[in-house]
């Protein structure tokens, strides 16, 4: 044991930490790591190989868009080679993001660098790995493209001059990456975005179709709808026509529905939008073996010695509203305190006791953590939200409703103040859709909010001591999240 003490996975022969929170990655693993998302895989590679439109993905945050678009993009990739399509796309090694009031032409010489490295790192793939592959036309145009030849021969000379310099394309070293990739390619700015183009248009001809596939992803984190529609109407002339580029917008709460107000924009998304829903949780069990399978040479033993049941992990995931991530984290912190309290359990009921108790001091702790900072009856809110009548999703159209079901008396100006406070403390999630301008002069009438893990994690601690403002609780909440 180090003395940061130990792994709590390597302990029991799992070779990385089967519940990361990380995007899975356009890669093999990534394919073999998704789980249950057929259809949409399939409905994103379809839209994928639709030439001038923008495939775009709506869904909370954690839900999986990101891991999603990777892997159908990786499938795609795949099934050209298997010649099952004849369009040839290639993931994008590196996904884009915008910055609130970031400029221009830095995010377009951030996206060209992103697409050469692209090309430059998939053809050592392709060299190395499948010669024969050369002789596909797109392929040909490619290994043969002299940017390409350029920078791989810039890359083998410094090896800090190609791909690895291009790799810090977003990080904090990006002035002076390009520096480099100008100097050691021999570019200006302007001449490595006409260089790129050019690679592009030799690869994708009108008889050889495709793109490279490049993500503007988490476009929620500009500050609204209304700076992420007029940013995105910016870059449309400068990037989104450009031959052999296939473009995948990803946001959450809403804010890719607020794209499509734009006229400037509408002509260009793909529709509908497609929005990611929660994975059902029918998958979770197949989702974590499928990661012990992976990380480990017994599963079955590893499942064993895993601190946490799987079908616990299950309705943990219906407790946290089915938020993919959320379970995850919380997966991960209930292993790690598993380990720091000593003996492992291997006992079924042994490990679902220890599970049913964490969980007791984990959510009640979140709840009392919380109950000074927010007004007493404002969880009057969070209660009806979690009542069978919303499930989770409600709006602030829905007011009369919740005054109705309420054991207290809720007025229309508290119910808005308290859907203030329940969203400072993130217990509640907005999602956006300012393209509707008739609202109320409270600017709130048609708000969706959803409860988010968090705040069904400190409702649980609610149920947990028989607290409760809802004059119809679903009775049956405690069974189905404990199955
Ligand atoms: N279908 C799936 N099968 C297995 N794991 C998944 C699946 N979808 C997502 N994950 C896992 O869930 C977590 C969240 O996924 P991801 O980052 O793709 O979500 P997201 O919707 O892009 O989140 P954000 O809104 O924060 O960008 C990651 O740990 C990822 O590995
Ligand atoms: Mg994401």
């Amino acid at each position: 044991m180090s003395k940061y003490g130990s792994d709590p996975y390597a302990t029991i022969g799992l070779t990385e930490n089967p519940f990361v929170v990380q995007a899975l990655r356009a890669d093999e693993q990534g394919r073999r790591l998704l789980v249950g998302r057929d259809d949409e895989i399939m409905e994103v590679a379809r839209r994928l190989h639709k030439k001038g439109k923008i495939t775009c993905l709506d869904g909370h945050v954690g839900v999986g868009k990101t891991s999603l678009v990777n892997v159908a993009a990786f499938e795609c990739f795949r099934d050209y080679f298997a010649g099952e399509t004849s369009q040839l796309l290639i993931p994008s090694v590196v996904s884009f993001q915008l910055k609130p009031r970031g400029d221009v032409d830095e995010f377009c010489y951030e996206v060209f660098r992103g697409v050469a490295q692209t090309l430059l790192s998939h053809q050592e793939y392709l060299k190395d790995r499948d010669p024969e592959k050369s002789q596909l036309p797109h392929i040909h145009a490619w290994l043969n493209a002299p940017l390409i030849e350029q920078l791989s021969a810039a890359s083998r000379i410094d090896p800090n001059g190609g791909v690895a310099t291009m790799g810090l394309a977003s990080d904090a070293n990006s002035v002076s990456a390009s520096r480099q990739i100008n100097q050691s390619a021999g570019f200006e700015r302007s001449g490595f975005e006409v260089a790129v183009r050019n690679t592009l248009d030799r690869i994708f001809t009108a008889g050889n179709e495709g793109g490279v596939v490049c993500v503007i992803d988490n476009i929620e984190l500009l500050e609204s709808g209304d700076a992420a529609r007029k940013t995105l109407e910016a870059l449309r002339d400068k990037l989104f026509n450009v031959n052999g580029l296939r473009w995948v917008f990803c946001g959450a709460n809403g804010v890719i529905h607020s794209l499509a107000a734009s006229p400037r924009l509408t002509a260009f998304l793909s529709s509908p939008i497609i929005n990611v829903e929660n994975v059902k949780s029918a998958s979770i069990i197949p989702l974590i073996r499928a990661r012990l399978a992976e990380f480990s040479t017994d599963p079955h033993k590893v499942e064993e010695e895993l601190p946490i049941d799987l079908e616990d992990l299950e309705s943990l995931y219906r407790i946290v509203n089915t938020n993919l991530r959320d379970l995850l984290g919380l997966a991960d912190d209930f292993c790690e305190s598993c380990a720091r309290s000593g003996k492992p359990i291997r006992i079924r009921s042994k490990k679902h006791d220890k599970y049913i108790e964490w969980l007791a001091k984990e959510t009640s702790d979140r709840y009392d953590a919380l109950s000074s900072r927010i007004s007493q009856n404002a969880w009057a809110v969070l209660d009806i939200a979690m009542s069978k009548i919303f499930r989770g999703t409600f709006g602030t159209a829905d007011y009369t409703s919740f005054n109705q079901n309420s054991t207290i008396k809720i007025e229309r100006s508290t119910f808005l103040k308290w859907l203030r406070e329940l969203l400072k403390l993130e217990l509640i999630s907005k999602d956006l859709n300012e393209d509707l301008s008739d609202s109320d002069a409270d600017g709130l009438s048609r708000d969706v909010f959803s409860v988010t893990a968090k705040g069904a994690l400190v409702y649980y601690a609610r149920r947990k001591r028989r607290e409760n403002y809802s004059v119809a609780p679903d009775q049956d909440w405690m069974q189905r999240v404990h199955y």
